[in-house]
């Protein structure tokens, strides 16, 4: 099957393509530089040359504080442009699988979130990707919109490199404890979306790692496995400042049947350890040496 990533040059893009790779679908991604989304007579014409089957979309504005006083370029990209891949998709007969996040909540269930909860953005990110949903559904019906959260993976920025990075010169952190969400390892991810696409599953679904945490307990783990020697303190949101609100429970499940499971966040975390000793080319007995199983609840 002929599948289209846009964004393909981001932390998820990467794994999608290789995962779609892995179980032979002809992959032909788009980084940024090559297809820009918020341009819709090239979106148009990129995929009236690829005729794909599926489009993925993973471009995105994903700067959450930035997008707080950028906000004009965060809906244009997440909106707008999520708008502009899913009607072209259509135009040609395609599929389209939008990514979406926990952000779309206001995060004050105090319960998981599942896929017909009532949504209410609080940051500029949250309303720009809820938009895009919305964007999305009118311009294909045949779409599939996947909430996801707190991402980490190989190719990008993410929470796991900012611990260990701040571990290279620092042996005492201070880490939020009033933010709960599922950490999902993108290869997970990936690999689930991959499977889904060979069905007709469609709507909204929540595709997060099983179990959760919160961003203390995510950050002891991580230094648990890489047995480093960290002292992690609880703080609080609000002791941060950082400019765009978080949700503060921001949990993801899914009522539907049809959704893939992923593995524990602990274990996704564990597999993302061992790739990452690999990518650097070091030994990763060390960490293999280590019971996932063992970990947090
Ligand atoms: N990261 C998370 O924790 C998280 C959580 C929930 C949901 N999500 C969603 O998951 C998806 C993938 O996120 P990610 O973590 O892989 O983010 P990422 O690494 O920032 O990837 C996004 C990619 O989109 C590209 N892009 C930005 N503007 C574009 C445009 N106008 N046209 C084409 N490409 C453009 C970016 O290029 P540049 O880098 O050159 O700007 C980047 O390569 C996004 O939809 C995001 O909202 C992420």
């Amino acid at each position: 099957m002929k599948v289209v990533i846009t964004g393909a040059g981001g932390m998820l893009g990467q794994d999608l393509a290789a995962a779609a790779d892995a179980v032979h679908h002809e992959v032909k991604g788009f980084t940024r530089e090559q297809l820009d989304i918020t341009d819709e007579l090239a979106v148009r014409r990129a995929f009236e040359e690829e005729l794909p089957a599926v489009v993925i979309n993973c471009a995105a504005y994903t700067d959450v504080d930035g997008a707080e006083t950028d906000r004009e370029l965060a809906f244009a990209i997440n909106g707008e442009g999520a708008g502009f891949v899913a009607a072209a998709a259509a135009a040609f007969g395609a599929k389209v699988v939008q990514i979406s996040t926990d952000y779309v909540f206001d995060g004050l269930k105090g319960e998981p979130y599942v896929e017909n909860d009532k949504t209410d953005a609080h940051s500029v990110y949250g309303a720009s990707k809820l938009a895009g949903e919305k964007a999305v559904i009118e311009a294909n019906p045949r779409h599939l919109i996947v909430r996801t959260s707190w991402l980490f993976g190989l190719g990008g920025k993410n929470f796991v490199e900012t611990m260990l990075g701040l571990a290279e010169d620092q042996k005492e952190l201070l880490v939020v404890h009033d933010q709960v969400g599922c950490p999902t390892y993108t290869r997970h991810l990936a690999e689930a979306i991959v499977e889904l696409i060979d069905f007709e599953r469609l709507g909204v679904m929540h595709l997060v790692a099983s179990g959760h945490c919160s961003w203390f307990e995510f950050a002891r783990e991580i230094f648990r496995q890489s047995q480093l020697d960290v002292s992690v303190l609880s703080g609080t949101t609000e002791m941060l400042g950082r400019p765009a609100p978080r949700p503060a429970y921001s949990v993801l499940e899914t009522s539907r049947d049809d959704a893939p499971e992923l593995p524990r966040w602990d274990h996704g975390l564990h597999g993302y350890l061992i790739a990452r000793a690999d990518a650097a080319g070091s030994s990763s007995q060390a960490l293999q040496a280590i019971d996932a199983n063992g970990a947090l609840s």
